[in-house]
């Protein structure tokens, strides 16, 4: 059976302004006032007339595309937090460009301060709750880099579920050495505990001394993207983080 794609519609000011958080509603009914706003090719001369998601809504000849959310790829730098607050340090938000920027935003999953790469940013609550539930187990991928040489004995020992400090035991994890760096490997976690994988690494005599995460479900970093860097991930690529 196929499913009947629901079509939203609202009022004109509020289709605009929810996807320019740079313009207000009030902004906005006044551009409709001085004839910039168009529907359909046709001058809107009311802010309460009816637009939906597919149609041609344009400001001053700009085509605004309705997007539900969005979802943004940050390259984390180390020194970052990620939270919605600087409280404790300065926030990833801070990192998203103003074009991105929305009201709601939020990082789903999180890196330590001293953590690189793959952050999710967005605000679909939905999609974060499903992402980050313990029984979708989505994949993570992590490059570590370690203080000792890799031992080979890690690979059976993570595949088996270690048991980190306090006695906690991890799902199965599958770890792979790196042929040209003794002291890299690859990780790839099912779940997400606190500070998981340098408490892995610690449970086998070991150190983590740089982590960066590379890929989140089955959508890899793009390599392109530098260290501080946004990038809008497109709607067809989110199915990725549940596949
Ligand atoms: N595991 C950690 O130890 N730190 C992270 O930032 C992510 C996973």
């Amino acid at each position: 059976m196929r499913c009947q794609k629901e079509v939203k519609t609202m009022r004109i000011d509020r289709f605009i302004s929810s996807q320019k958080p740079e313009l207000s509603r009030s902004d906005v009914k006044k551009l409709v006032r001085d004839g910039h706003v168009t529907l359909n090719g046709k001058p809107v001369k009311n802010a309460q007339q009816q637009a939906n998601e597919d149609d041609d809504v344009r400001v001053n000849g700009e085509r605004i595309i309705y997007r539900e959310h969005i979802y943004i790829m940050l390259n984390k730098p180390q020194g970052y937090i990620c939270s919605t607050s600087d409280n404790d340090g300065e926030s990833v938000l801070k990192l998203v460009p103003s074009e991105l920027r929305r009201p709601g935003l939020f990082p789903a999953g999180r890196l330590d301060k001293d953590t690189e790469g793959f952050v999710l940013i967005t605000d679909d609550g939905e999609l974060a709750h499903k992402m980050l539930a313990p029984s979708h187990h989505v994949p993570k991928t992590y490059q570590v880099t370690l203080e000792r040489p890799f031992d080979e004995s890690y690979i059976k020992l993570f595949a088996e579920g270690i048991t980190i400090d306090g006695g906690e035991k991890c799902l199965p994890a599958e770890v792979t050495p790196d042929v040209s760096d003794c002291h890299k490997c690859t990780l790839i976690l099912h779940e997400g505990k606190y500070h998981q994988v340098k408490r892995m690494f610690i449970s086998v005599g070991n150190k983590v001394t740089f982590l960066r995460r590379i890929r989140i479900g089955n959508l890899q970093i793009d390599e392109n993207l530098p260290l501080g860097g946004c990038l809008e991930i497109l709607h067809k690529d989110v199915d990725k983080f549940l596949f």
